[in-house]
């Protein structure tokens, strides 16, 4: 096998030269990153909204290599989302760790009353911290401790001193005339309390032009050779979005705009693969070297500001460097690209990602819409299989349905299953999704049809701005008891729900199961994954799932799935 040894040294070698690394950096519904490092090591955290558990932590040694260690939020006392809106739920963390006492704090907030549709009762909630030591541990992870000032968007700032800062985003209409909308507010609070312990003070009004959507978030603040800098997400988190930073030689100023702002706007070409940059944060290596994470869509069909962000808002990276005169200035003052070069490498990712369901899940990247009353999953009923039980609600409902999700982290690619199901009457339903929302996701299921009384397949696919539903029925041969292979082919322009058939069990002395070809029984648009109906509101990304419900009635029969995966199409 020496050649093989030769080859993958060779490829090595080459991965080392060729210096340049592909966006983005954590692919799939992953918006509002925040990075902190703690040595070595670097912890990433994203934003979750409506789905449990909420606010991921990622690891990484070198930028690229990230991989979910757990989950900050993830048990009830955290999180407990119920009847929460499609896009409420958990918005924008910052992470940040504080090196004299050795602790993280992850800050965030739930929007848990949130229009639509109930126009008008939208409140401002307050953004709260959980704390740990032990961030290898997701059960470390303390309970709550809230703060007294509201907004979202929370910052975490330690001086030297030990003076502790929250800045947070809300509307400021009451303080200025003529202030844009949301307003950038910060007061000194009591970290093993939350309480404020100075009044709270208007930090920052977006200074763009009055017709560009005003909104000033994701605030983080810097210290740097004896400068503070507030880092700003601004222009709205569509096409606009960019990042501004001023500086000041103390909290209470005066304030010095960057005349470079914004310090990134990929916005300003709309040819440019990546668009809607903004939502930043910095970091620097133990080396000395800056970067940026920051939020961004790849746009398809086409491949620019004209198409849709099929997988909603992703994490990216970009090199920093600080100029004289002490300015930021990213990717060297250029539009970020997919292949950035020059720095870090490029991580090959494997074409096939595959669950086997041996007795625990293949990793922790998985998650239900909102918190589960109780366990749904079993892995160690039947072995080999992760038994899910369904349960009264639907994915169509403001509820926690029976399921287990995944991230979809690549454009196209096929997520299959294989699923044994007794379905005994027509409430009783057990299938696989391509799921946006309560509104919009698409299955392909085993159910009975209620026209013909028979075990059938069913595809349902939602399009149109009110989220038409359609059906197309395949009934199963006559007799046929094996388990059903379900696939969701997932294109740039497309997504396809299909299923197969056993035509050989494996049963016997040379027996090898054997498979018919999977049948394709209908697709829709990929732009429906990321739509929202009229007054509603979309901030997230598409899952791939599988899933039992019992459609209004509890369920007792038990949907056994053998396994995942997803196998990349190029
Ligand atoms: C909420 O607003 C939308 C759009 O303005 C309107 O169509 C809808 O009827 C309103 N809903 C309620 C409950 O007032
Ligand atoms: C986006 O791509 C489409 C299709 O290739 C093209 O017609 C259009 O001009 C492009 N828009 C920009 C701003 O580059």
């Amino acid at each position: 096998m020496w050649w093989k040894q030769i080859t993958a040294a060779a490829v090595l070698g080459l991965a080392a030269l060729a210096t340049s690394f592909q966006n983005p950096i954590i692919p799939g519904f992953n918006p509002d990153p925040t990075i902190t490092r703690a040595g070595k090591d670097y912890f990433l955290a994203t934003s979750t909204f409506e789905y449990f558990p909420g606010a991921p932590i990622y690891h990484s040694r070198d930028l690229i290599d990230w991989k979910l260690i757990g989950h900050a939020l993830n048990r009830p006392s955290q999180l407990n989302i119920r009847g929460t809106a499609p896009s409420g739920g958990m918005f924008a963390p910052t992470l940040r760790y504080h090196e004299k006492s050795k602790t993280f704090y992850l800050l965030t907030t739930v929007f848990d009353v949130i229009a639509p549709p109930d126009n008008n009762t939208n409140v401002m909630p307050r953004s709260f911290y959980v704390k740990t030591k032990n961030i290898w541990d997701e059960k470390a992870w303390s309970d709550p401790v809230y703060f007294d000032m509201h907004g979202f968007d929370p910052d975490l700032f330690i001086d030297d001193d030990g003076k502790a800062y929250l800045t947070t985003t809300f509307g400021a209409g009451e303080f200025v005339k003529d202030p844009g909308y949301f307003s950038v507010f910060i007061t000194q609070v009591d970290l093993k309390t939350g309480d404020s312990l100075t009044d709270a003070k208007l930090l920052h009004v977006s200074t763009l032009p009055l017709d560009t959507p005003r909104l000033a978030e994701a605030s983080h603040i810097f210290k740097k050779d004896g400068y503070y800098y507030l880092l700003t997400a601004e222009g709205g988190t569509e096409l606009g979005h960019r990042a501004m930073i001023k500086r000041a030689k103390s909290l209470d100023g005066p304030w010095e705009e960057n005349p470079s702002n914004p310090i990134l706007h990929n916005g300003r070409d709309k040819s440019a693969p990546i668009q809607a940059t903004g939502h930043a944060d910095f970091i620097q290596t133990p080396k000395g070297d800056w970067y940026t994470v920051f939020l961004a869509i790849r746009p398809q069909a086409p491949a620019n500001a004209s198409g849709i962000p099929q997988l909603g808002r992703e994490t990216f990276l970009a090199p920093m460097t600080w100029e004289k005169g002490q300015w930021p200035v990213i990717n060297g003052g250029e539009v970020v690209d997919l292949d950035v070069k020059g720095v870090l490498y490029d991580l090959k990712k494997p074409k096939v990602w595959r669950d086997e369901f041996d007795g625990k899940l293949a990793d922790k990247a998985y998650y239900t819409p909102r918190t589960p009353y109780k366990q749904a999953v079993f892995l160690n009923e039947r072995k080999g299989y992760a038994r899910i039980k369904g349960n009264v609600y639907t994915l169509g409902q403001r509820e926690t349905p029976a399921c287990l999700f995944r991230k979809q982290t690549e454009l196209e690619t096929v997520f299959s299953t294989e699923l044994e199901f007794n379905p005994k009457n027509k409430k009783h339903e057990a299938g696989a999704t391509i799921f946006l929302s309560l509104h919009f996701h698409d299955n392909i299921a085993v159910t009975v049809n209620p026209d013909t009384n028979k075990p059938s397949i069913v595809a349902r696919t939602r399009s149109g701005k009110n989220a038409d539903l359609k059906e197309v029925w395949e009934a199963l041969p006559a007799g046929y008891s094996g388990p059903v292979r379900l696939f969701i082919k997932a294109e740039r322009h497309q997504y396809s729900l299909g299923y197969a058939l056993q035509t050989k069990t494996g049963g016997g002395k040379k027996g090898k199961e054997e498979w018919a070809q999977p049948k394709y029984l209908a697709s829709v648009e990929s732009k429906w994954l990321q739509a929202w109906l009229d007054g509603w509101q979309n901030f997230v990304g598409s899952f791939f799932g599988i899933y039992a419900t019992g459609n209004g009635l509890p369920i007792r029969e038990p949907a056994d799935f053998k396994y995942i995966q997803t196998e990349r199409l190029d």
